[in-house]
């Protein structure tokens, strides 16, 4: 679908978000291309929270006031919410978290912690983010399983016949990422997450980088898990969404103890409250909760096919235009990208290629983007990385391209 031909008009959403034309950074007008670390928030979420804390503040689950009736209301309409956006079968599939990071962490602790033992094997890719290593590294320490690391080529794409070999009877978890943050490669996760089921694994999805660009379906994909990082979909920080598979949620053991994933408390016996309840102890971040749920409105509101069009467009005319610029060398070629162009530049380090961009009112992240494995692979300490969201513009990307110009005329 061509942006010209849909009802997707990038002017009219772009005044959705304040920041855009609120901030003034060193005075000049802010190009945001910073995405992938946390994107910027429509006035529809920011009123969502301020009315949240202005009419409906209270604890939920809890209280049997007015107020706690409420705030328990709008809170449990936004896992239905989060359902949808999943094309989940059942909102109790639905975990509410504190980020992407420790709805992974839930699941290698408690379904790792249960299921896994010495012998087994957990599959992970090489192009994952710190986020999807660490809590496998640390369980298979404390289990006794072993790590294996799906290599990737040198367009930053999973070698499928290597993942297939390292797939067998001894595999009993695979985590992968969907859309990699430091390469922009979208993986075939649906293939990838049938041949794990063939050997017998269960699969966890990290779609932190894929929520943002595209529409999820956890049928069609069949993954067991998968998680999402709202502050990187027009949502709040400090929140985050697991979605599991019912029959295994079921299964697993609490992550976290304390007050509402409980049923009943003596000091012999705890039985736990049912999921998703089980594994949300203490009081949640409320209004995360009821800004992800604007969120995802916001943004099927807006369409999500619409705003992967509107995207590809970008990335296709952001690759074309940054390899005009002298001595740059895209990291990240896979032929299947999302949201992401990372670069190194032959004149400068990817810090001075930030540090001047911020001066010209242009955000980028530089540095290792919590995947030095990548970084490693491609034999660099770090890249330049613009990454886009639904409200970038082509002319965003020209100022990029033009900014990048001055760097090689500082350095050159
Ligand atoms: N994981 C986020 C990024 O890629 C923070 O920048």
């Amino acid at each position: 679908m061509s942006i010209e031909t849909s009802t997707f008009d990038v002017q009219t959403i772009r005044k959705d978000f304040p920041i855009l034309e609120k901030a003034r950074p060193h005075g000049k007008s802010l190009v945001y291309l910073d995405n992938a670390a946390s994107n910027q928030k429509p006035q529809a979420v920011i009123d969502a929270i301020t009315h949240y804390y202005t009419h409906q503040n209270s604890n939920v689950h809890r209280g049997i006031h007015h107020l706690s009736q409420v705030a328990t209301l709008h809170y449990d309409a936004v896992r239905e919410k989060v359902r949808d956006f999943f094309n989940a079968p059942s909102a109790q599939e639905i975990v509410f978290t504190s980020g992407n990071t420790d709805a992974i962490n839930l699941v290698a602790q408690s379904y790792g912690g249960a299921f896994l033992s010495e012998g087994d094997e957990v599959v992970i890719t090489e192009m994952e983010h710190h986020s999807n290593i660490v809590p496998w590294q640390m369980i298979c320490e404390k289990t006794g399983a072993t790590l294996r690391i799906a290599p990737i080529n040198d367009d930053g794409e999973v070698i499928a016949e290597e993942y297939e070999t390292l797939l067998n009877e001894k595999t009993k978890f695979v985590s992968i990422v969907y859309v990699s943050n430091a390469l922009g490669t979208v993986n075939p996760v649906k293939e990838m997450t049938r041949l794990a089921h063939d050997a017998g694994a269960a699969v966890l999805l990290d779609a932190a980088q894929a929520a943002p660009h595209m529409r999820i379906d956890v049928q069609d994909l069949d993954c067991d898990f998968l998680t999402i990082s709202p502050h990187k979909m027009c949502g709040p920080t400090g929140i985050g969404a697991l979605y599991g598979k019912a029959e295994l949620l079921d299964k697993m053991p609490p992550f976290k103890g304390g007050g509402d994933m409980i049923l009943s408390v003596t000091f012999d016996e705890t039985i736990y409250n049912e999921v998703p309840y089980k594994f949300e102890a203490g009081t949640p971040n409320i209004a995360g909760v009821i800004g992800l749920g604007a969120a995802i409105d916001y943004m099927m509101g807006i369409g999500l096919d619409q705003i992967e069009a509107h995207e590809a467009e970008l990335l296709a005319y952001g690759t074309k235009i940054l390899q005009q610029v002298d001595g740059l060398r895209m990291i990240g070629t896979a032929n299947h990208k999302a949201g992401v162009l990372g670069f190194v530049l032959e004149a400068a380090h990817p810090h001075d290629i930030g540090q001047i961009l911020d001066g010209e009112g242009v955000a980028i992240r530089a540095g290792h983007h919590c995947a030095q494995p990548v970084m490693k692979h491609f034999g660099i300490p770090a890249t330049a990385r613009a990454s886009l969201s639904l409200y970038n513009t082509k002319e965003d990307l020209d100022a990029l391209v033009v900014a990048l110009g001055n760097v090689n005329e500082m350095f050159g």
